[in-house]
Order: structure tokens, then sequence, then C-alpha cells
């Protein structure tokens, strides 16, 4: 089936183009709506979207792929960004990220085989008096920080996350 926003988000839709003087300048908010709709941004989602706005898709694919924060595959339960600006740099952010990788068995931008982790780099969260830290997005909506993060308190966390998840929706997919 061709892809459609839900009533919600169309009227969102409508709203948020109307705030703009053209449509090319809808294109970011435009692309988040739609991340936040169907999970993340696929071919079929900027060709959607391209014809909504009336746009080339490429201008959608380029703009789509120079963000880091739009997703070009599907996510994991738990989406984990690691900061690795300069004050989570200095304190150790590369190695909570190797610690991450061969703990789960993924490199930066994969999700594992289960569905439950994905794994990204990220620029400065806002939290760098209590580097290094990471954010993790879950497939629920739910936001957390997770702060002067080691090695030994990243496996602790896992741990409990391992459970949690269990629990949580898959996160959403492609109509
Ligand atoms: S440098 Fe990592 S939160 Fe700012």
């Amino acid at each position: 089936m061709a892809l459609q926003f839900s009533e919600e988000t169309e009227k969102q839709f409508q709203e948020l183009v109307s705030r703009y003087p053209n449509t090319q300048a809808a294109l970011l908010p435009a692309l988040l709506l739609a991340q936040s709709e169907f999970g993340w941004v696929s071919v079929e989602v900027m060709d959607y979207l391209a014809e909504r706005l009336e746009l080339n898709p490429a201008q959608v694919l380029s703009t789509a792929t120079f963000y880091t924060m739009f997703n070009k595959q599907p996510l994991g339960k738990a989406h984990i960004q690691v900061c690795t600006t300069l004050s989570c740099a200095l304190c150790g952010g590369y190695e909570i990220i190797e610690h991450l990788e061969e703990r789960l068995g993924i490199r930066l931008g994969e999700t594992t085989p289960d569905g439950k982790y994905t794994l990204a780099e990220a620029e400065c969260l806002a939290s760098c008096g209590t580097a290094p830290m990471f954010q993790i997005t879950f497939s629920d909506g739910e936001i957390e920080y997770y702060e002067n993060l080691t090695p030994d308190s990243v496996d602790e966390l896992l741990d409990e996350l391992d459970k949690k998840l269990e629990q949580l929706p898959a996160p959403a997919e492609m109509h």
C-alpha cells in the first residue's frame, strides 16, 4: 500500500506547511514529522515527501542524508547515541563506543540482529559537565540521559535494559 500520513499527522503536516513561505523551507520539519510517523526515513518516505511538497526527490534525498538526525534504516528498541564532542571525547566517549561495539557485536550505525539496540555517534548533547554520556531514545518515545559512564556502568545498565526492552513495543514498522 502506498504511504500515507495518519489523520493526526496529516493535520500537523498541513499546519506546518502553512507556516513556511515555500515547501522547500518546510522540508526539515516535514522530514522530522515523517520520521516520527514512520519510524525511519526510507527511500519510500523520501519519495512520498517529495510528492507531497512538490520537490525534486533528489532535494529530499540530499537533505535527509546530510543530517545525522534522520535515520535511514529501521532502529532498534533502544537507540543509543554516544556523545563524542570535546568534553565527552576527552573523558572517554570513544572508549564507551568501543566497549558498546564489543558488547553488542555491532559497529556504529548498526542495529543488533535481535532488533534491541542501534548504536550511533552524536554531537554535544548538552551534558558536558557529566561526560562521558549517551542518550537513549526508546521505542515508546521515552528519552533518557546516562552520565559519568564507565565500561562497568555501561555493562550494568545494559543488563537492566535487556530486561526492560523485552516489554517495549517494536519500533515503528514501515507501513
Ligand atoms: S561534550 Fe558531550 S554532552 Fe557536551
